[in-house]
């Protein structure tokens, strides 16, 4: 993807998240010389593998088991210092050396206990409306930046103002708790002093990313933006209210990092093979229990982050020609198309009908979407190993016709098809 003129190319999941961007993210970046995460939060898994290494990434960009790598943590996320830390520890603990090559935004917003306790609480006021937020506090913490009293990386260099935003910010969100009946307590204490116990560590790490990025482009280095979540999660395009916090579409990769837009030269969209949801809301294609269990263990469809399993049903081509639209995505890497392989018939979702009629494009509004009945077309099974394929003509014809289909459907090409979790069992698609 790099190369053609494409110096800053994107990364984006164009379903709901769990897409595989991790293991793409690591795939490109051994082309690109810095990696960047723009939105979310600890909220994202990305599960990287390398030789016979398993890791799960939440906050540090993939990218980062490439020795020598920058890797950058943008003004969009919302930055958990603690387990942030512990991230880079337990890296280090397992021979990846990445403190020095870390970038972190003096803008980012921090998300910190008491936005964590208030996920758990709204989560349970919730009641059966519950979102089935991971749980890190994510909500919140966008919810503090957005009213204005968020406090951010920058702030964590001087003491006494940080002091007077731990106060107000645990006051808030220790009010907040008690409106929603809540018995869990913010100690202001433990947190100012963990703070202060951290700040250390993090602001050799504080800086104008967007400057950083700016000057390494102008200098012709390769940026790779690294999108969390998916574009039926973001706050605006996805499905409301059953979404994340954060625009998780493409054009947030300029804002949440400080480039402009016209920076932007490529934009790739990632979707699996099928279809998987992680929490609450819509999910049009979710099949019956028993086909999505099956769907389930072949793909080990369980959260990253939380390890709750993922729901699951058939490839949405309204759905990824929409994101594709939202996202201007330029081409597709299809993953995991290997878990297909055993099952003998495959379907794809071409269209939704709803009263009557048939919906070129997916609805904003909840209570129709509640309705639609998904459109399928059936497609012969390969029932061939895929995952020694390195070049498309080593795909069999019918996983070759069910690439062709997604394709057209989604009206975009497709550049990469992953199959199989280690870095070479990929193919792509000149
Ligand atoms: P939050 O981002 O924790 O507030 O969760 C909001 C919704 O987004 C829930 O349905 C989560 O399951 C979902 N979500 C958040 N992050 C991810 C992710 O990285 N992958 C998949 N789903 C996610
Ligand atoms: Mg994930």
């Amino acid at each position: 993807m790099f190369g053609d003129g494409v110096r800053c190319l994107v990364v984006v999941g164009s379903q709901w998240g769990d897409e595989g961007k991790g293991k793409i993210v690591d795939v490109l970046a051994s082309d690109a010389d810095w990696i960047a995460r723009y939105q979310g939060g600890a909220n994202a898994g990305h599960t990287v593998r390398v030789g016979e290494d398993e890791f799960i990434l939440h906050q540090v960009p993939s990218g980062v088991l490439y020795p020598g790598k920058r890797c950058v943590v943008g003004n969009g996320m919302v930055l958990d210092p603690v387990t942030f830390l512990k991230e880079i520890d337990e890296l280090k603990a397992r021979g990846h050396e990445v403190e020095d090559r870390i970038l972190v935004s003096t803008r980012t917003q921090l998300v910190l206990a008491y936005h964590k306790l208030l996920d758990q609480a709204q989560e349970k006021s919730r009641g059966k409306g519950a979102i089935g937020t991971t749980g890190r506090g994510i909500g919140c913490a966008y919810e503090d930046k957005v009213a204005r009293v968020g406090i951010r990386v920058g702030d964590l260099a001087d003491p006494v103002r940080l002091r007077d935003l731990v106060e107000a910010g645990a006051a808030r969100a220790q009010a907040r708790l008690d409106g929603l009946g809540s018995d869990l307590t913010v100690d202001t204490d433990a947190l100012y002093s963990e703070l202060c116990k951290l700040a250390p560590r993090v602001l050799p790490m504080a800086c104008d990313v967007g400057l950083a990025l700016k000057k390494a482009l102008d200098r012709g280095e390769r940026v790779l933006l690294e999108g969390a979540q998916g574009a039926m999660l973001d706050v605006d395009h996805g499905t409301y209210p059953f979404v994340t916090s954060s625009n998780t579409t493409a054009g947030q990769a300029a804002t949440g990092l400080g480039l402009g837009p016209t920076s932007l030269d490529a934009v790739l969209g990632v979707v699996k093979a099928y279809t998987t949801r992680v929490g609450a809301g819509p999910l049009p294609t979710e099949l019956p229990e028993e086909e999505a269990a099956r769907l389930r263990e072949l793909g080990a469809e369980y959260g990253a982050t939380t390890g709750r399993p993922r729901r699951t049903g058939w490839f949405d081509a309204v759905v990824v020609r929409y994101a594709g639209r939202l996202n201007g995505v330029t081409a597709l890497a299809v993953s995991k198309l290997d878990v297909l392989d055993p099952l003998p018939e495959i379907s794809l979702c071409v269209g939704y009908d709803c009263r009557g009629e048939r919906l070129e494009e997916f609805p904003a509004d909840l209570s129709l979407l509640a309705e639609v009945e998904p459109v399928y077309e059936t497609m012969p099974g390969w029932n061939t190993p895929t995952s020694e394929a390195r070049r498309l003509e080593d795909l069999p014809a019918g996983a070759r016709a069910y690439l062709d289909r997604i394709a057209e459907l989604a009206e975009l090409p497709v550049r990469y098809v992953s199959v199989g979790t280690r870095r070479r069992e990929i193919l792509e698609i000149q």
